[in-house]
């Protein structure tokens, strides 16, 4: 098991179940990805993306857009002494450029600083619409090779967000939902989907480990057969 992406969901609900705001919720939820990679670190997982931020999300009300944005800058900056410490490298995939200064400078800055750490890789998801993605190699492909290019599976998924990571073996969402709201649709095809009802800021190891526990039990057959006997 190398990647785990999760779509973090359920902060609204996770608020309004205890009569807070969705600010609330989504502090909570923000609060609640450095105990997630903890365990990640503890599971040996070598990299966790983590849906933040679809290129959907921006037709929030722009208070709660502004609010995310805020916690973006906080949780990069205000958690790097511990990612350096942890030895955890920082990425993203997404229209990263769509966010606003101060956001994209946090991220810049933490990237750069744990570039070089060889511990988990913890890539969120920001602006990230996994259409974008498809449509951004395209037009990439066909900048760099001309329109009249052929190519193949392994060529075009050198021109996805971040080639260099393998395919998630197993995807969570929380908070219920049995849809993919546009994440990672190249890489997902042959993940493992785990779906909880646990909303986002309450799942917690004990549930992350109940998603592996699941995902030991698969049988993946990517098409093929899977002989019982031998
Ligand atoms: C997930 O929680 C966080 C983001 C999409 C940014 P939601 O805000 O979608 O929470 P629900 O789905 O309304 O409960
Ligand atoms: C998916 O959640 C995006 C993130 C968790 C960042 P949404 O709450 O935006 O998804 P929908 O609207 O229920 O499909
Ligand atoms: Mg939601």
């Amino acid at each position: 098991m190398e990647h785990i992406a999760i779509i973090m969901d359920g902060n609204g609900r996770w608020a309004e179940s205890r009569g807070l705001t969705r600010s609330d919720g989504h502090k909570a939820g923000a609060d609640n990805i450095s105990r997630i990679a903890d365990a990640a670190r503890e599971f040996g997982i070598k990299y966790l993306t983590l849906y933040a931020f679809s290129t959907e999300n921006w037709k929030r009300p722009p208070a709660e857009v502004a609010f995310l944005m805020k916690l973006v800058s906080e949780i990069t900056e205000g958690r790097l002494p511990d990612m350096m410490k942890n030895n955890v490298r920082l990425r993203t995939i997404g229209r990263t450029e769509d966010l606003p200064l101060p956001a994209r400078k946090s991220l810049l800055k933490c990237i750069k600083e744990t570039e070089n750490n060889t511990g988990l890789t913890i890539n969120i998801a920001l602006s990230y619409g996994g259409r974008a993605e498809i449509v951004d190699a395209v037009n990439k492909i066909i900048s760099e090779k001309g329109p009249g290019a052929k190519i193949d599976e392994k060529e075009f998924a050198k021109y996805l967000y971040a080639p260099d990571i393998p395919d998630p073996d197993l995807l969570i969402r929380t908070s219920g939902e049995l849809r993919l709201s546009n994440f990672m649709l190249w890489e997902l095809s042959y993940s493992e989907i785990y779906v909880t009802e646990t909303h986002w800021p309450d799942f917690d190891k004990a549930e992350f480990q109940k998603a592996l526990d699941s995902f030991g039990k698969r049988k993946r057959r990517f098409g093929g057969v899977v002989s019982e006997t031998k």
